[in-house]
């Protein structure tokens, strides 16, 4: 157990019904298949950085002490790449010796120091292991190689190319996207764990989802409790997104799987108030997001315009990616970073929100207690799953207004 993972343990207090989700979460839902494959992706990640580094000639570039915006003016990218070049460079120096990392408080330069070592393991080789788990799992790695691929690209050429993408602005890529979010089994665990976690802390009525996008919160959760024959606990479903393509197809899908539920499809951005947008205050028993949350710019203004969403007593419920070491990049996020909104999509505060994107499990405690929001857990149980699944990425973080 790491030192982060011990004070995760003693920090978050066990209630039953989590400790009943954590037994699920080891007995159930992480199978043998999610742990090698996450374990998979964290090779693959290093190995498709090392390559970048080489390609792009970080040696060279690196000769000498250097911040991520002096390698970002260097190689003529867009400024704000300079937090993607930083989660590149802070996860190679804290995973290998041929990139040092200095800091003198203000300022963090990186340098090269020696020999680039040799990988037991090729991307083939990590490839072939992941085909054997499943076509599925390879979307997880087709999105790393796209990453890579696009780098160059996505940062200098067309620094909305990526954002494009994210919003179903470009159909070529609309495949590969919904095959990173939902087809892959790593991604579709947040849905399926959202949904647990609703069945175990929500009685019933109206759900309002934000950034739904291609829909593996409310699949998951409709089908989960379709199977149990409790679909009218929801009393009605507002489902939201800014990407309209997205709202269009998820709503021709759920609306043909599950006609005799009350939906509604509307845009809401979760950067401006919800009440701003037509979405009347303490009108929602629960505000519910996959994978979407992290993308709020002020993290504590979002919840609280959540806050005022909710009636008293209604609950946030997100199912999240988290960061168990702060300046530890995700797999993911080799593409990920390659969107604006993702790279400036974060007010930074040392406080409760040291790196952009995701959150670790104590920043999200303290962002729910700062909106305001009471009895703030995050599920499972991380610390009692580290030996088993030591790169456990998934969470429930909820709590309530
Ligand atoms: C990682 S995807 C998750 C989508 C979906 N919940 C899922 O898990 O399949 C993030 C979603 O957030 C949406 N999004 C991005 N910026 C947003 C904003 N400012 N307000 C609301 N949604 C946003 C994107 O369109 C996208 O659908």
């Amino acid at each position: 157990m790491t030192p982060e993972q011990a004070v995760l343990k003693q920090e978050f207090s066990v209630t039953p019904r989590k400790e009943a989700f954590t037994a699920w979460c080891r007995d159930e839902l992480f199978t043998a298949e999610l742990i090698e494959a996450a374990d998979l992706m964290q090779q693959a990640l290093d190995l498709h950085l090392v390559s970048i580094y080489e390609k792009l000639g970080f040696a060279e570039l690196l000769s000498e002490p250097r911040s991520p915006g002096d390698v970002v003016d260097a190689l003529g990218y867009v400024e704000s790449a300079d937090r993607t070049i930083e989660a590149v460079l802070e996860r190679l120096a804290s995973r290998f010796e041929f990139v040092v990392r200095s800091s003198d408080g203000a300022t963090t330069q990186f340098s090269h120091a020696g020999e680039i070592p040799a990988s037991p393991a090729s991307l083939e080789d990590i490839h072939a292991a992941m085909a054997k788990l499943g076509d599925e799992y390879v979307a997880s790695l087709e999105f790393l190689a796209f990453g890579e691929d696009k780098f160059e690209y996505a940062l200098r050429d067309d620094p909305d190319f990526l954002d494009k993408i994210l919003s179903g602005r470009e159909s070529e890529y609309q495949e590969l996207w919904f095959r990173a979010t939902n087809t892959d089994p790593l991604q579709n665990v947040h849905g399926i764990m959202g949904a647990v976690a609703i069945d175990m802390l929500f009685d019933r009525g109206r759900i309002l989802e934000i950034g739904g996008g291609t829909g593996n919160g409310i699949r998951n959760l409709f089908k989960h409790l379709a199977a149990k024959s409790e679909l009218d606990r929801v009393e009605s479903f507002v489902f939201t997104d800014i990407s309209q393509k997205f709202i269009m197809t998820t709503r021709r899908e759920i609306r043909t799987d599950y006609p005799d539920v009350d939906t509604e499809w509307r845009f809401a951005d979760l950067n401006v108030a919800l009440a701003d947008q037509k979405i009347e205050p303490a009108s929602v028993d629960l505000i519910y997001a996959v994978n979407a949350a992290h993308v709020a710019k002020d993290i504590v203004a979002f919840l609280e315009s959540c806050r005022s969403t909710l009636k008293p007593g209604g609950r946030v419920l997100f199912a999240e990616r988290i960061r168990l070491t702060p300046r530890d990049m995700a797999p993911r996020e080799l593409a990920l970073n390659l969107s604006i909104y993702h790279r400036t999509a974060a007010i930074r505060n040392d406080d409760y929100r040291p790196m952009h994107c995701y959150l670790s499990p104590e920043n999200w405690v303290r962002v729910f207690e700062l909106a305001g929001f009471s009895n703030a857990e995050v599920w499972p149980d991380i610390g009692a799953l580290a030996d088993a699944f030591p790169n456990q990425y998934a969470a429930i973080v909820t709590a309530t207004a």
